[in-house]
């Protein structure tokens, strides 16, 4: 003590000049902040980082490391002087492992005779002693644990536990890692393999013959209660000369053993570390980094693949979806659908929603999601450009056509090739069905005769009631739609028009059905209001007979069933023709009254034709039929017509008869 406290004024004056912080060139006592300028014997894996940061081992098996002062330090005087044995250190460690409290094997601070190791093991033996020379008393060893590994062999008593161990790895007192928290009053448990810096105090007092050893946390500073207090003679144990440092040891388990800062003092108390100024430890885990990495690696694997589905998806949807839309459609945005809806509303136009399949394409039901409408979607195919804008234009005008025997369009959507038209949904479908179908009710005749009013007013609308002449062009009863209440309502209005599409407007080709088509469309080729009355007269005998216009199933020849109506009419037995399904059920002027109209719709001669005003009348009853002709050739689609081919501008017999000029529009202006 007595050279120690001569020196000293020496020292402190060197340690202002010379600015050396970290080392006191006296032996007995020293303090390192990081290991920067240290005298340390460093054997084994041991090595000092750039930032002075002293690694035992690093996290391969079967590592040793050892970290000594270089200099012998005096114990077990044999000059006999007092408090040689006593000495106080304090130190920061960090072990970081594979994977939590999973470390291997620890880091012992050590006072042994040599810092030469040989023949000693690793893992369990912590680099110090091997298994004949264990607990031998020529050991000479001192050494506190920080073992992470539970053995067996020497009771550890867990994985986690800081030991006083004297000439053999069994401890002679040990201690699960805590620390007595002075503000809580309560023991908290540390990990020592966490990887978070961790403080150690060992100290002993020849005096008291007393070992203790606080450990704590590097945020708080030394707790008063020690985690070991052992009384240990250590004159028994320590020779004079001792080196003291560090070993540490991995096996099959595996850590990085750091030591950031190391105080020793023989002549007092040693100074505690200043945390602030210690190298840092690597902040994470190694398994976390490689962990984290590979998290990393699939969480941008995982965003990026996302991404790209989300991108692809909505490429795809936006094809899936894609519509056509143009400037000039700006205006009819009410009226425009988006397809994305319609593909919603009809299950993506799913085959079980499919309601029938027309000249012009499928039908679809659906329901529209936001409102809960039903509706029908008509699909219509469509390929060019050409001509679209006026087609459009005109679609949405009979958008604002109103009368309650008409299907209502509400709105259309455009895609490449293809113009969905939506309607409302007719609950009872077309009425052909009733006609012809076998599964479904018949229709009696007051139905029959309430349908033939209906679709007589619907298209008297079309005619004449409206800002303009609309034509139908494809009156029969596949286009007659029921609704709930069974009113006829005319569908389809205008669509004929789709098949002149695109073609000379002068050679406009033939739109309707046969059957229905009167004589002159072969010539003309123009559709009148006066053809639309010849297919309503068609579409009268269809109702009232219960037969298509032309059988051609019928043996030996086709059927025609004007030419067969005009015979029973000649034979005074035109009730003949009456649908056989009604079984004589109906009244009889009624009936007589359907046929004959249908007879007079049906002649050749487009003037001789009413007007569907009049036939609005004669069904009505506010007018009387006038009489048939009884020439066979006055009816139906008689190619005898020639004889009437110079009366395609007659002055109008029936009256009011509207013009027969149309135009290649469905609509004409000017009315
Ligand atoms: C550990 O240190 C040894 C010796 O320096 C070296 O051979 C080994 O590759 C190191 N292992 C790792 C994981 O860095
Ligand atoms: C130190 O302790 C040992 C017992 O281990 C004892 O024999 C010896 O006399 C003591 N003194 C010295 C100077 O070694
Ligand atoms: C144990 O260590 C001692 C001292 O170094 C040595 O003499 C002995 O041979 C070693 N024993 C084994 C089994 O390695
Ligand atoms: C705290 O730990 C020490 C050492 O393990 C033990 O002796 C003491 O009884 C514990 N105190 C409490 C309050 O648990
Ligand atoms: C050792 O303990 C004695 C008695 O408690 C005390 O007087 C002495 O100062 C202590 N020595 C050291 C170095 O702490
Ligand atoms: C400590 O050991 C030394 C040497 O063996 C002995 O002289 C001394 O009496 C012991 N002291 C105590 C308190 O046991
Ligand atoms: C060692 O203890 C002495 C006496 O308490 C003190 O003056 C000195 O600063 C301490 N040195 C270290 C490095 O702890």
């Amino acid at each position: 003590m007595a050279t120690g406290l001569t020196s000293l004024p020496f020292l402190v004056t060197l340690y202002f000049i010379h600015k050396i912080p970290l080392m006191l060139a006296q032996n007995d006592q020293f303090i390192y902040n990081g290991f920067h300028q240290a005298n340390l014997h460093l054997d084994g894996t041991a090595r000092i980082h750039p930032n002075g940061l002293l690694q035992l081992t690093n996290n391969s098996e079967k590592q040793l490391g050892y970290a000594f002062y270089e200099l012998p330090l005096k114990f077990n005087t044999s000059s006999g002087l007092t408090q040689s044995l006593s000495f106080s250190t304090n130190f920061v460690f960090a072990i970081l492992s594979e994977t939590p409290s999973k470390g291997g094997h620890g880091i012992a601070f050590t006072i042994s005779p040599s810092w030469k190791f040989t023949n000693v093991v690793a893992s369990n033996y912590l680099g110090l002693l091997n298994a004949s020379n264990n607990g031998l008393s020529t050991n000479h060893l001192l050494a506190i644990e920080l073992d992470t590994i539970e053995g067996q062999e020497f009771q550890d008593i867990d994985n986690n536990h800081v030991g006083i161990n004297v000439n053999s790895m069994k401890s002679i007192e040990s201690a699960p890692a805590t620390y007595f928290s002075d503000q809580e009053r309560k023991n908290i448990s540390l990990e020592l393999a966490s990887g978070n810096p961790m403080h150690l105090w060992i100290d002993y007092n020849e005096t008291e013959k007393l070992l203790k050893v606080t450990l704590a946390p590097t945020s708080i500073p030394k707790p008063n209660r020690p985690l070991l207090s052992t009384h240990i003679n250590l004159s028994q144990i320590l020779l004079e000369s001792m080196f003291v440092g560090f070993s540490a040891a991995t096996g099959t388990v595996t850590s990085d053993h750091y030591i950031l800062g190391w105080s020793f003092n023989k002549s007092g108390e040693a100074q505690s570390l200043d945390v602030s100024k210690l190298p840092q430890p690597p902040q994470q885990r190694k398994s976390k980094d490689k962990r984290g990495q590979i998290i990393m690696i699939l969480i941008i694997v995982v965003v990026v693949v996302l991404i790209l589905v989300t991108g692809a998806i909505f490429i795809l949807r936006r094809k899936k979806y894609a519509e056509m839309l143009e400037d000039w459609e700006n205006e009819y945005g009410p009226h425009r659908f988006s397809y994305k809806n319609l593909y919603k509303a009809t299950k993506g136009f799913s085959n079980k929603e499919l309601l029938g399949e027309g000249g012009f394409g499928k039908v679809y039901k659906g329901t529209l999601r936001s409102s809960n409408i039903q509706i029908a979607v008509k699909k219509v195919s469509h390929d060019s450009k050409q001509g679209m804008k006026e087609f459009v234009a005109e679609i949405i005008s009979m958008g604002r056509l109103r009368h309650r025997n008409l299907v209502q369009l509400l709105g259309y959507c455009r895609r490449n090739g293809e113009l969905l038209l939506v309607y409302d949904y007719m609950p009872n479908r077309s009425l052909d069905k009733f006609l012809y179908g076998n599964e479904k009710p018949n229709l009696n005749w007051l139905q029959r005769f309430q349908i033939l009013k209906g679709v007589a007013s619907g298209l008297l609308y079309l005619h004449e009631e409206w800002e303009q002449v609309v034509l139908h062009r494809d009156v029969k009863a596949s286009n007659v739609l029921l609704d709930a209440e069974l009113n006829g309502r005319l569908g389809d209005f205008g669509l004929a028009r789709l098949c002149d599409h695109g073609a000379n407007p002068q050679t406009t080709n033939v739109a309707g059905t046969v059957g229905y088509l009167a004589p002159e469309l072969n010539r003309t080729g123009r559709a009148t209001t006066c053809t639309d009355v010849f297919a309503f007269g068609a579409f009268m005998l269809e109702v009232a007979c219960g037969r298509r216009p032309i059988e051609i199933q019928c043996l030996p020849a086709e059927m025609i069933l004007v030419d067969y109506v005009f015979q029973c009419w000649r034979k005074g037995a035109i009730l003949d023709a009456s649908d056989p399904r009604l079984e004589g059920s109906y009244v009889k002027e009624e009936m007589e009254l359907v046929l004959k109209l249908g007879l007079f719709c049906s002649q050749s001669m487009p003037a001789a034709r009413p007007s569907m005003r009049q036939v609005m009348q004669f069904l009505d009853a506010d007018a009387d039929l006038p009489e048939l002709p009884h020439d066979d050739a006055c009816f139906g689609t008689s190619t005898n017509s020639e004889a009437y081919g110079l009366s395609l501008f007659p002055s109008s017999s029936m009256g009011s008869a509207p013009s027969m000029f149309s135009t290649d529009s469905i609509l004409r202006s000017g009315r």
